[in-house]
């Protein structure tokens, strides 16, 4: 059965290993995939649920596919736009808004944890954005949405909102629900620092992550301090899942050598962390090095970068505005 494939990305900046490994590497192995029709959305409208600096946004876009591009991302056979430039996506949100209940949207934690304790002072946009995610998800009757583990609420409220809409207007099938694609092993990378958070770009401590434009030094650096604990490696998976950090970096590893983390345990089981973490240094400067590059030398390239999107908004503009056009017979304007 082919395959409908729709996933996004924010364009807030420093796209991380925790963004590579939990997402952009599982979209290049469905881009190459030839039985599957892939979307790649810029979602620019989900940053601003959050103050931006308009430069900064606009830089950020195009380095959100410089990154999806050097990734393995290949924009003729997929197809690679921003949000904001398809208006069906904002369309769309308010009708699903209507029927998204409150009772859903209060139980997002993400939510919870964005806002944090003033959640007075947050954005609607912030709380209502998973409404948004579900309209991009919907409107290209995606089959498969691969995400890391911390979308898998948000997908679930995706298939509610698709649920209600065609029980509501009996239009059974009309909105397909979307199955979440969350990778079994290394869904969820974790900061360097602390083995019980997530990797996360609005971490303040730089070295709590690997940004995908970091260069050779400032990886072996950061691995260097990343936060271990004196024992040496585990010996076994039921050993690790007492040792958060050591869980992390082994996942890293098996992750980035398309390996499993029994193995590798295997491989380093009762060495030192010494010598585990100029192995791991080692295979992430062999992976994202590459990708480094590849991402610098695209941004030097705007023009194509912006021809990529221009396109890519074509494209996904004909599909989608078909869709807004179908709902809105069937709302009844
Ligand atoms: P975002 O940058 O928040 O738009 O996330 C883009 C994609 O990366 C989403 O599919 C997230 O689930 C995924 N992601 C973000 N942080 C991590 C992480 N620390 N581990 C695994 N996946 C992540
Ligand atoms: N909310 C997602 C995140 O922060 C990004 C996103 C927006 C998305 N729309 C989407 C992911 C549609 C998958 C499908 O990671």
């Amino acid at each position: 059965m082919e395959k409908k494939i729709f996933s996004g990305v924010q364009p807030t900046g420093n796209l991380h290993l925790g963004n590579y490994l939990g997402a952009i590497k599982n979209f290049v192995k469905l881009n190459n995939n030839k039985e599957n029709k892939c979307v790649f959305c810029v979602v620019d409208l989900h940053a601003i649920t959050v103050s931006q600096d308009p430069k900064e946004l606009k830089n950020n876009i195009r380095e959100t596919v410089a990154t999806f591009i050097a990734s393995g991302i290949d924009p003729k056979k997929s197809i690679i736009f921003n949000q904001s430039q398809v208006s069906a996506h904002s369309e769309a949100a308010w009708i699903l808004s209507c029927i998204a209940r409150m009772g859903w949207l209060n139980r997002m934690t993400q939510f919870k944890e964005k806002a944090g304790k003033d959640k007075e002072k947050a954005s609607i946009g912030l709380y209502s954005y998973p409404i948004l995610m579900a309209a991009d998800i919907l409107l290209y009757d995606s089959t498969h949405v691969p995400v890391g583990d911390d979308q898998k609420q948000h997908l679930e409220l995706c298939r509610d909102i698709a649920q209600k809409f065609n029980n509501d207007f009996k239009v059974d099938d009309f909105f397909k629900v979307p199955e979440p694609l969350i990778q079994k092993e290394f869904s969820r990378i974790m900061s360097l620092k602390d083995g019980l958070k997530k990797m996360s770009k609005s971490e303040l401590s730089d070295l709590s992550r690997i940004n995908l434009t970091d260069d050779k030094d400032q990886i072996i650096n950061k691995i260097k301090k990343a936060k271990t604990d004196p024992l040496p490696l585990p010996t076994t998976i039921d050993d690790l899942d007492k040792r958060p950090e050591a869980k992390n970096l082994i996942g890293i590893y098996a992750s980035l050598t398309d390996s499993t983390l029994e193995k590798s345990i295997k491989e380093f089981s009762g060495k030192n962390f010494l010598e585990f973490k100029e192995n791991l240094s080692q295979v992430l400067v062999d992976k994202i090095i590459p990708i480094t590059v590849e991402i610098k030398k695209l941004l030097n390239e705007k023009k194509y970068l912006d021809t990529i999107l221009l396109e890519g908004s074509k494209k996904a503009d004909k599909i989608a505005s078909e869709k807004v056009k179908k709902i809105h017979e069937i709302v009844g304007f």
